[in-house]
């Protein structure tokens, strides 16, 4: 793991896309897999912005999103198809039939599920695969568990997640209480992984993440097991304290 502590929230937008960029230059078709909440907003703006002055395309780039709400469509301003259009597709000339985000509003979840684990190898898998992580450590909305799902899957939204979420919401009993995920199969699979967080509240977790056990308590803590990931954190992440 190669762990980077930017200065500031800026910074690590900044790093995050200047990533992204490179990744998109060197393959122009790459596949990136994305992840919603308020992380990457900004090194979605900085994407947008090196777009909107012509440092970059992304017009034959392919992306899937880690999950959406179950009985969420995109036309509700809180699924994250909508947060995806708002915050990155319709500021770049990304192809809307290449972007793939879980149907929240399928009337068969578990074949929904099927479909996307399918899409993703159709892919050629993930290049470069972009995540936040929750306090409780979840990655996607792979919450702390006794064991992990493989493959992407229909998940209780852990209370912890809700909570955090409902910011965005009128009330806490707006937020959905399912979502689909991709599962840590799809995740692991990635070529390429940047872990991004952002404020001192994902400290304890990232601590956990990078150096604790290897812990389906604590999802992300599988991320060491893969060969590429990059952390990316705005705090100083003082892992002597562990
Ligand atoms: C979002 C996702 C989640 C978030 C995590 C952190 O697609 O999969 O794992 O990355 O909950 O959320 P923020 O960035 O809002 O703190």
């Amino acid at each position: 793991m190669r762990i980077i502590q930017d200065e500031n929230y800026a910074a690590l937008s900044c790093r995050t896309a200047e990533i992204i960029l490179a990744a998109v230059r060197e393959k122009p078709d790459c596949v990136l897999g994305l992840a919603t909440g308020s992380t990457p907003i900004g090194a979605y703006d900085c994407l947008a912005e090196a777009y909107r002055e012509g440092r970059a395309t992304f017009r034959h780039v392919r992306t899937v999103n880690l999950d959406e709400y179950a009985g969420l469509g995109a036309d509700d301003p809180q699924s994250y198809r909508y947060f995806m259009e708002k915050h990155l597709f319709s500021r770049i000339n990304v192809q809307r039939e290449n972007t793939h985000i879980p149907n929240g509003l399928a009337e068969n979840p578990a074949l929904e599920c099927r479909r996307y684990d399918a899409l993703c190898e159709a892919l050629g898998g993930i290049d470069l695969q972009l995540l936040g992580i929750g306090k409780n450590g979840h990655i996607g909305f792979n919450e702390p568990a006794r064991a992990l799902d493989v493959h992407t899957h229909t998940v209780t939204l852990a209370e912890s997640t809700r909570l955090a979420n409902s910011r965005n919401f009128k009330s806490l009993d707006d937020v959905p209480r399912s979502a689909l995920t991709l599962g840590m199969g799809g995740i692991m699979r990635a070529k390429r992984i940047l872990l991004l967080a952002s404020g001192e509240q994902k400290r304890e977790a990232l601590q956990k993440a990078v150096s604790g056990k290897v812990d389906p308590e604590v999802p992300a803590s599988f991320l060491q097991l893969h060969p590429d990931v990059t952390v990316i954190c705005d705090f100083d992440l003082n892992c002597a304290e562990l």
